[in-house]
């Protein structure tokens, strides 16, 4: 029987069911680890950690040694922020929809969205919360673990029908970069998906 109820709705529950079992080892440490190597996340810089889940970021970034001089969690689903909060109870964290206007206090050298962008589908409101929040010179990446053509096999293994395009393609992120200002362009699709683009 399909679930007639607002998607985001059934999302919430999902992730709530999803949150105890969610990994933040394993695999999914390393695959992470790597998305920091890429961002280039130094010592003591800020992170705004979008849709953070459970944590893996900020367990990668202990895992190397990194500690980030501010760091906020922000993610929809309460669940998910509790589990965050029991393993790093020194956390900042806000429970918050990000497509809607976001506006922290002070700015952050690096936003990212990782492995959760095939929720999202207000990509507008996505950047513009990015351009928003981000310190001059900082960088915002959207990030995922598996590729373009991964992801889809997975999808097609699971049996999931997505109800928009996962990872939206590469001249769309661009147009809204430009439209928001946002510099520096990169992208790849190769071991993994990332994009990126700078505050100037
Ligand atoms: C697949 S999980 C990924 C979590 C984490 N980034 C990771 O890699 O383990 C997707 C996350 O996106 C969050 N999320 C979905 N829509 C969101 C929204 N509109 N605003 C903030 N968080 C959202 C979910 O609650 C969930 O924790």
């Amino acid at each position: 029987m399909s679930d007639h109820r607002p998607a985001k709705e059934a999302d919430l529950d999902r992730f709530a069911a999803l949150a105890p079992v969610w990994s933040s080892g394993g695999e999914a440490l390393s695959q992470a680890r790597r998305t920091l190597s890429v961002l280039g996340f130094q010592q003591g810089q800020s992170l705004l950690d979008v849709a953070a889940g459970t944590g893996v970021i900020l367990a990668a970034l202990h895992s190397l040694g990194l500690t980030p001089g501010r760091y906020l969690a922000v993610d929809i689903s309460a669940p998910m922020l509790e589990e965050l909060r029991r393993s790093f109870p020194e956390a900042e964290t806000l429970c918050a929809d990000f497509e809607l206007p976001f506006s922290a206090p002070a700015g952050y050298d690096h936003i990212l969205i990782y492995n959760s962008i095939p929720h999202f589908t207000d990509l507008e409101m996505l950047f513009a919360n990015a351009g928003r929040n981000l310190l001059p010179g900082g960088t915002f990446m959207i990030a995922h673990s598996r590729t373009r053509e991964g992801l889809s096999e997975h999808h097609r293994r699971i049996g999931h029908i997505p109800r928009h395009t996962p990872i939206p393609p590469d001249a769309e992120l661009a147009r809204l970069a430009a439209k928001y200002r946002l510099i520096h362009v990169l992208s790849a699709d190769d071991d993994f998906f990332y994009f990126s683009c700078q505050r100037p």
